[in-house]
């Protein structure tokens, strides 16, 4: 062979060699060989320095022609190769949008707080201040001072939480009545929303620890006609223009004449039934006096004898079992998130 064909030869097979190349590790492998330290163009470059000097003049540009193309093939590929890692890296990271995002861990109203919203809105439009007030309560506050006596079943034990210091966990959100009323003078409209506590035995419509929510108007000619508005405009906040109240009599000592109400209940299921929810009544006289007793005790005017108003109390877990569907109100309180999980994400 021919210098010339020798070197023809060995440019085609570089080049070839190059094209072939596809990865950056093949194309190094293809390099080393032909240009590389030791490689078959750099060793003849080396060997031009042992011809004769006539010759060595052409050899050496014909070998460094050579060697050019190579490093410009080996450059191009390059150049190619790593394009197509960079393209096929992007395809393999890309983020496809369209995919659904990661769901968030959020949470969401109790429903027992959602009727509790209801309520308030409710109250809040007929310019009721919306309060709460101590769990542990005394005595005095939760039954005497309400008219409760000492023999009235509701005092026996069997029904309340009592504590080691004579104090008790209240049975209802009536001694809010007496603590609001001890602290403002009448005008006043007020709803009271918490928790209450009695020592029975738990049972799909009854449980130790729930809710009420309390009301209280105290004026002057403050008659039961407001009260059954009040009561019948707030079945219609909660179920539409359209709904009805009964109300049927009942005792409770802290009122005079007591009753207990029902609303008329009807769902987009079909369902409908008169909805026990809650007890209320005219003040009782009694009541009146032992809150200016309070109040005298701390130095206050007297303002509540001669007053009227009226009083009601009901349970939010009645209305959130029939909105919601849920068919006992212990689990409510079982936090099991199949349950409350389904109001994950509901704010209102
Ligand atoms: C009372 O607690 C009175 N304080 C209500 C009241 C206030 C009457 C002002 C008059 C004037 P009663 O014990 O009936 O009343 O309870 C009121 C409501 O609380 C009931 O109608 C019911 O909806 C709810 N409730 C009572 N006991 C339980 C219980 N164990 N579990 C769940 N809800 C209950």
């Amino acid at each position: 062979m021919t210098d010339d064909h020798h070197q023809e030869a060995q440019q085609a097979e570089a080049l070839a060699a190059i094209a072939q190349a596809d990865t950056l590790e093949g194309l190094q492998a293809v390099k080393t060989k032909y240009v590389g330290k030791s490689g078959l163009v750099t060793k003849e470059l080396g060997a031009l320095g042992k011809l004769p000097p006539e010759e060595r003049k052409a050899r050496g540009a014909q070998i460094n022609a050579v060697r050019q193309a190579i490093d410009v093939a080996l450059t191009e590929r390059e150049v190619t190769l790593k394009r197509a890692a960079l393209d096929a890296r992007l395809a393999s990271e890309a983020i496809d949008v369209t995919l659904p995002g990661l769901p968030l861990p959020a949470g969401g109203l109790h429903p027992i707080n959602r009727v509790y919203e209801d309520l308030t809105r409710i109250y809040e439009r007929l310019g009721y201040a919306v309060i709460e007030g101590p769990e542990v309560e005394d005595e005095h506050h939760n039954f005497e001072a309400l008219n409760v006596p000492w023999y009235h079943p509701a005092r026996d034990l069997q029904d309340t939480f009592w504590l080691e210091d004579g104090r008790l966990l209240r049975t209802h959100t009536s001694p809010m009545q007496i603590r609001y009323m001890v602290d403002h003078e009448p005008a006043l409209k007020i709803v009271v929303r918490g928790k209450v506590y009695r020592y029975e035995a738990t049972d799909a419509t009854h449980e130790a620890m729930f809710h009420q929510l309390e009301g209280l108007v105290v004026g002057d000619g403050i008659s039961m006609a407001d009260l059954k508005g009040t009561i019948a405009e707030m079945a219609r906040g909660l179920y539409g223009p359209s709904a009805k109240v009964r109300f049927q009599p009942s005792y409770y000592p802290f009122t005079e004449p007591g009753a207990d109400f029902a609303v008329w209940w009807e769902n987009p299921r079909g369902e409908s039934k008169w909805l026990e929810l809650g007890g209320c009544g005219m003040v009782h006289p009694n009541v009146f006096k032992a809150v200016d007793d309070l109040r005298e005790a701390e130095g206050k005017p007297r303002v509540y004898e001669g007053k009227t108003g009226f009083a009601f109390g009901l349970g939010p877990e009645r209305i959130a079992m029939l909105k919601y569907g849920i068919p006992d109100i212990r689990y409510f309180y079982a936090n099991d998130p199949r349950v409350l999980g389904q109001f994950r994400g509901e704010l209102g």
